[in-house]
């Protein structure tokens, strides 16, 4: 089967062309009734859909919207324009059971992803220019049905100059021409590599809570929600909360796993510096996402903070998404799974209540 975001082909590639296989199609599949839930404020039919990642522009939003995925996320943006990593960037990751946290072994990654469950995502967050990105996302945001929402999805990106206020104002600007598009929901992304420190920006929490108060002043009541990574450290989890939840309106987790990945030569799997550890997402890592999800309800109710959850990682089937609603999230986002299976929005639709 051909997925709709084709990783044997480029990032640039999917973006001209795409979406493909069963995206390409033009059929709708039409919601039963009335929207009976609400997604930060929105009515939605149901609280899933696809996490930021596979929807590369408006053409695969629409896609996603028409297949019944009744949440959307355009994937992540900056403020300028950013190259992709260098192809390719979505291998088979061959990982038997749960990747676990940490882990220094290699894992063997290759090209084979016919009956793949895990996936390494590798692009490095390209981005067009925001004249580029802008009407797109737009088109976007016009694309989604009643009970449906589009979540734009952005990140800040460290200037050559002017310290951390330039990186704070920057992820001000980008949030700003995000809700220019008309978005809805905003998405800050806090879980990919922190340029220049190798770290997430996710696990710095003064950091995190300086960017979230400056971008919240700056978008008013447009919701926003933070994408964290797995944090092995509760206390430092629940100390992020502590700092954010009085400023944010939700948290989604997870998204990667990182793991060294190589070939059958046991040779650096992705091409480039910086690329030996790859995050990895799938089947592999829906342990890390259901903890963090059942850690982010525990932290919530004992603090009595009013925060939405969005559940992401390792989503394949309607089973797996029942998991995630049972512990503890409002709402449900899968990458790997909508590629692996383009009526997953759908399914989840008709069998949940
Ligand atoms: C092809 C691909 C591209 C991705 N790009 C982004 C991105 O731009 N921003 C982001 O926050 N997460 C990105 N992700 C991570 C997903 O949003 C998600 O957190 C992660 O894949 C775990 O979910 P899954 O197991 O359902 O794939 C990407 C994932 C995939 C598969």
């Amino acid at each position: 089967m051909t997925w709709f975001f084709d990783p044997h082909r480029t990032y640039e590639d999917n973006l001209a062309r795409g979406p493909f296989g069963a995206f390409a199609e033009d059929g709708v599949v039409a919601p039963d009734g009335e929207p009976r839930h609400l997604f930060l404020g929105t009515p939605v039919h149901s609280p899933f859909g696809i996490a930021a990642g596979p929807l590369v522009n408006a053409a695969y939003c629409a896609a996603a919207f028409r297949a019944g995925f009744d949440l959307a996320t355009y994937k992540t943006v900056r403020s300028g324009a950013h190259p992709s990593h260098p192809f390719p960037n979505t291998l088979a990751v061959h990982v038997d059971g749960d990747l676990e946290a940490g882990r220094t072994e290699p894992l063997l990654a290759d090209a084979d992803l016919d009956g793949a469950t895990s996936i390494s995502n590798s692009f490095g967050v390209p981005s067009r220019d925001p004249d580029g990105w802008q009407p797109d996302m737009a088109a976007a945001v016009a694309a989604a049905g009643e009970g449906q929402v589009l979540v734009g999805s952005f990140q800040g990106t460290r200037p050559s100059s002017g310290g951390v206020d330039a990186y704070v104002a920057d992820h001000v600007r980008a949030a700003r021409l995000v809700v220019e598009t008309g978005a809805s929901v905003l998405e800050m992304n806090l879980s990919c590599p922190n340029e220049g420190t190798g770290n997430l920006l996710c696990f710095d929490t003064p950091g995190v809570a300086r960017i979230a108060g400056a971008v919240k002043d700056a978008v008013g009541d447009v919701p926003l929600l933070l994408k964290l990574a797995y944090f092995r450290d509760d206390a430092a989890l629940a100390g992020l909360v502590d700092a954010t939840a009085g400023i944010v309106d939700g948290y989604a987790a997870i998204n990667t796993l990182p793991a060294r990945l190589v070939d059958s030569r046991g040779v650096q799997a992705l091409p480039g510096e910086g690329r030996e550890t790859a995050g990895v997402c799938g089947d592999a890592i829906r342990w890390a996402g259901l903890e963090m999800t059942a850690r982010l309800a525990r932290i919530r109710e004992d603090r009595g903070a009013e925060v939405t959850l969005v559940g992401v990682g390792g989503v394949l089937t309607p089973e797996h998404h029942r998991a995630y609603r049972a512990a503890g999230a409002d709402a449900v986002m899968c990458a790997t799974g909508a590629l692996l299976d383009p009526g997953l929005g759908r399914e989840v639709r008709a069998t949940s209540v």
